[in-house]
Order: structure tokens, then sequence, then C-alpha cells
């Protein structure tokens, strides 16, 4: 959440150039934007819109918002000014102990602007730097704040850009004439493959042509450039007019890559990986949001082969006990940066866990915190909806789960996906009939449980209607009582499953609008799979088409619906 960027160069670029770049990490959050380039402070509310300027910088600070602390206004947005404006920063994170920080510095004499936790740092600069250097200033920061940031700091009359991290991620891009530093490699991985990751406490001084790490002592640390590679499709449009709908799209390419990957250059590490599951005593999955149901997908796999897994919500992680030496814990996570994913695996690493990770972003921090970590490949994702990256993850599962004896043709997996798309008219028919709906329900037995929770969960994030995935069972303990004549209710009616067909019997009697996606079994939609893995991975994308088209009724901003950011840096 919110996106940071600093870049200094040895040649003028136009500042309309460095908010391109800006946009790039939009999808971390877009209740405002700003940015400082040493002269100007620019900020505005709403969605990054490039300034119609052909002025030029050489050293700028930029910053898109996901707002924590203070309301979404031009006085909360990014970057804060001290009072006598020699520091300007950006920041995304959480100072928890600012309101102390704040009292005291207000005795001071500093002149608050803002409500945000982050102007604190600010003026907690400008006050140290009236006795200290600006390395000392950032030494004593590291003991003085509570809490997470990756921040930027430009201080008058310095040439360098200064940037501290503490859990939220924060990396350098290594150009040419020419310094990046950024909340992820995106912001500058069009120009750029070296990078070099910041670990927790430290700093760095980014000059135009030199950068210096420092330790939270203040002692010089040397670290390895690393050269990235990074698999994805071209980020601009083309001819879609949402990044949702061309996501949905690559599906089958990537699902593709992924398992060519899993014959290849994943081979090694996919058998590490499968080896350690082997060797646990317990594996425990932990995600959030949609790659949650993915890990609950990955349950249901490996329970059918005879394998006991668990998975937990990352946030709720802490509260289960049994996380000790013999569990193999396992994250999944597109962005590969969810703060409450990141705490889980602390809290289990602490407690004496192996760490196997299954993510998207290639060197992200839970990659880097894992001792092997798996790559789906989707590449990247720009509509804050995960629908790709999910369809992956659960590929990856079918594949885990065919080593331990699970049956599924995954081969013929992208023709299937295919298929699904032949039918997007008539789902752009059953989005017209509902999208005025208040209400809607989506149920599912066994496998396809996890996947009615995933497209209940998309068409609330998208379409703003409320839905509830359910297990088909559990709707006659309570739900019910909410059926009425014509509520919409999807169900995945899975071949043989004569007890979801009777869960749909039954709301229909009272009235439901029923629509089914089904295999084999007469539906409305029809999928051609007889395997009810595949029927899941398969429904699931009947369901994101769905939503697509049910928000395009609504006329609503498809790729970045109200409130959300894709990569969620805090608790
Ligand atoms: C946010 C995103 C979701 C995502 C979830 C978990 O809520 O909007 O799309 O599923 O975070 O993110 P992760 O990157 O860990 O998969």
């Amino acid at each position: 959440m919110c996106g940071i960027i600093g870049i200094n160069s040895n040649e003028e670029f136009y500042i309309k150039d460095a908010v391109k770049r800006l946009k790039r990490l939009e999808y971390r959050g877009y209740d405002s934007f700003g940015y400082y380039d040493g002269t100007i402070l620019f900020n505005q509310v709403g969605h990054i819109k490039i300034p119609n300027t052909d002025d030029k910088s050489s050293r700028i600070i930029l910053h898109t918002r996901w707002a924590t602390h203070g309301g979404v206004t031009k006085f909360n947005a990014h970057p804060h000014q001290s009072t006598k404006k020699k520091v300007t920063i950006a920041h995304n994170g959480i100072i928890k102990n600012y309101e102390e920080l704040r009292e005291k510095l207000i005795k001071k004499g500093h002149e608050f602007t803002s409500e945000t936790d982050s102007e604190t740092t600010a003026h907690y600069f400008e006050e140290k730097l009236k006795t200290k250097t600006i390395k000392e200033a950032c030494i004593d920061f590291l003991n003085d704040i509570e809490g997470e940031f990756a921040l930027v700091i430009m201080v008058e009359g310095n040439e360098n850009i200064y940037a501290l991290r503490r859990d939220s991620p924060l990396v350098l891009g290594v150009g040419t004439n020419t310094n990046y530093v950024a909340s992820d490699i995106y912001a500058f991985s069009d120009i750029t493959n070296m990078a070099i990751f910041f670990e927790n406490n430290e700093f760095a001084e980014i000059g135009t042509d030199h950068f210096q790490f420092y330790d939270k002592k203040g002692q010089k640390i040397q670290k390895e450039v690393q050269t990235f590679k990074w698999e994805q499709e071209e980020s601009t449009l083309q001819n879609y007019d949402h990044f949702m709908m061309k996501e949905i799209m690559e599906e089958p390419i990537v699902v593709k890559r992924l398992l060519f990957s899993l014959k290849t250059e994943q081979k090694i590490n996919f058998e590490k990986f499968i080896d350690l599951m082997r060797k646990a005593k317990k594996v425990t999955f932990v995600a959030a949001g949609t790659s949650y149901h993915a890990s609950l997908l990955g349950v249901y796999y490996l329970h059918k082969c005879g394998i006991e897994a668990q998975t937990i919500i990352a946030s709720e992680f802490e509260h289960f006990i049994g996380v000790d030496k013999d569990t193999l814990v396992i994250p999944i996570s597109q962005s590969g940066e969810t703060m409450d994913v990141i705490e889980a695996l602390k809290y289990a690493t602490k407690h004496g866990a192996k760490i196997a990770s299954i993510v998207n972003v290639p060197y992200s921090t839970i990659q880097r915190i894992s001792e092997i970590s798996l790559n789906i490949f989707a590449g990247q994702e720009i509509c804050v909806a995960a629908t790709k990256s999910f369809v992956n993850q659960v590929t990856l599962m079918l594949a885990i789960a065919k080593e331990f004896g699970y049956n599924v043709n995954l081969e013929n997996l992208p023709q299937r996906i295919e298929e699904v798309f032949t039918m997007k008219e008539t789902i752009k028919e059953i989005a017209k009939t509902l999208f005025k709906q208040k209400h809607l329900y989506v149920l599912g037995r066994g496998l396809s449980y996890p996947v009615a929770r995933e497209i209940a969960l998309k068409i609330k994030e998208i379409s703003y209607i409320h839905a509830e995935g359910m297990m088909g069972g559990e709707l006659k303990h309570g739900t019910i009582a909410l059926i009425e004549k014509g509520t919409p209710v999807i169900g995945l009616l899975n071949e043989n499953d004569y007890d979801m067909r009777s869960n749909l019997k039954e709301v229909a009697a009272r009235g439901a609008n029923v629509i089914s996606i089904s295999n084999k079994l007469k539906g409305d939609i029809m999928i051609s799979t007889s395997n009810d893995g595949k029927f899941g991975i398969l429904a699931s994308i009947v369901g994101q088409l769905l939503t697509y088209y049910l928000a395009r009724e609504l006329k609503l901003p498809i790729d970045k619906p109200r409130n959300l950011a894709k990569s969620v840096t805090v608790k």
C-alpha cells in the first residue's frame, strides 16, 4: 500500500516521465499522488494524472497513496514537508508512535499541516538536522521510530536522496547515470534489471552515480547487486478496455508457461519443494484474500490424496498453535509483500518452522525469506483484482497434488480455458440479468467450495454487489432465511454431486433464481471437464468473466476498485 519512488540522475528528465513511472506503482494505492522535484511540491487527490508540462528535473521523490491515517484530502497527500521546508519525505508504512513524537515536535515549534503519521518524519528530521548530520539522524530514526516504513527523503542543500526501510518493501535500481529507489522493481524494471533490496533497519545514501548502504549503527555495508529476470506480457492495454479482461485472456499462456517451467527452470526447485512436503510432519498454508482461496483448494486437493494439510488466514495465524520445527509453512502470495503473511512467517520462523513459498513477484520479500520458493510465472498483474495469478496459483496446487497421486491431466488445461472464453457472450447476458441485484449467493461443495468463495470475493471487490460464497450444505443452517423470490444463487454443480443438486432445488423451491455452472449436467454454463479439480479453475474463470461484465454494466472503475490496493503492506 502506497508506492514511493526516488530518482537521482546526472541528466535531466521530464517530470511527466517520472510520474509515468509512479503510474506503474498505482496498483499500490490510488487515493492521491504527488511529487517534489527540489523546487515544486505538487499533490492531488485521485488517480495519477500525467502532468501536461515540459518541466524537467534531475532529482525527484514521488508518492501514490492508500490512506491509513487521515482522510483522502490534498493536505494528507504526500510528499510532506517540514515547517521550514528543509526536509521533504514520501512514506509507505505506519509510524506507530507518531502521536508522542508529534506532541514533542509541536512543543519545539513545528507546525503540522496534515493528519498523517507520515508528516511526523519530515519534522523529526528537520529537528535532528539542527544538531546532527543526516547519517546520524537516520541512525536515531531507526532507534526512535516504532512501526513500519519505506521512506525516501530529500534535504535542502544536499544532492543525495536518503532511503530507509523497516518491514515495508524498498529496492534500489541501479541504472546508467541514474539511481532509482522504489517500493518495488516495477518502478524501474523497463530501464534496468539491476537491483539491491533493502533489508530491515538499513538505510542508504543515493547519489546520481554512487550509493552507500548502512546498517542501523551507521556501519557501511556492501551489498550485492542482483540481476533480475521478470517474465511478463506487454504491460499496455493493447486492444482491451481494461487490464482485468486482458489478464483473464492471458490465462492460457501463463498456465502453459508455469507448467513448462516446472519441467525446466523450476524442475529442481519443484522436486525440492515436494521433498520438503514429504518430509514435513505438518503442512500449513498461510495466505490472504484470493491467495487464501488458492491455498484452501490446495488443502482440498491434498486431502483427496491422503495428505493432511491445513491453511490459516495470515492475519489470524499466530492464534493457532502447532507451528514447530516439524512444520512446513507454505505462504501463497501474488505480491510476495503482504504484511499479514510476512508477520505470520516471522512467527513461524521463530517457532522453528521451515518456509517454502509460492509467489508471483520475483525477489519479493516473501520469496527472499523462504528456504525455497516456487514462482507461478503469471507475469505482472495490473488490475487490482487477482485473476491470472489465481489461476496459476491453483494450477500449481494441482501440479503439487499430482505429485502425491491426485489424478489430473494439466496439459489440456490451457485449451479448456480457451473453451470457457467461447462462452463470453452467454456470461455477458447472464450479467445483464444480475447487475441490478444487491445480494447474491454462490454455492459449492467439496473442491468447488473455495471456488464459490473466490467468485463471491471477485464479485464484491469489482462490482460492489454483496456476494456470499458458501458451502452448499451449510446454507440451510441460517443463510437460507435470506433467500426470497428472485434472489440470485450461483450453483457450482459438479457431475455426480447429488447433494449440491438438492441444495439448488432447496433454494429454487423458495423462489431463488438459480444460475448453474456445471460440467456434464445441463446448466446455464457448461464446462467440459470431468475432473473436479480442473472444474474449479474453469468455474472460477466463469466467475471472473461474470464479475467483469457486471462491473461493466454498472460502469465501475474495473481495474481500480474503490478502497482497495493490490499490495497490502500494512496490518
Ligand atoms: C489484496 C489484493 C488481493 C489479494 C490479497 C492478498 O487484498 O487486492 O487481490 O488476493 O491482497 O495478496 P497477495 O499479494 O498476498 O496474494
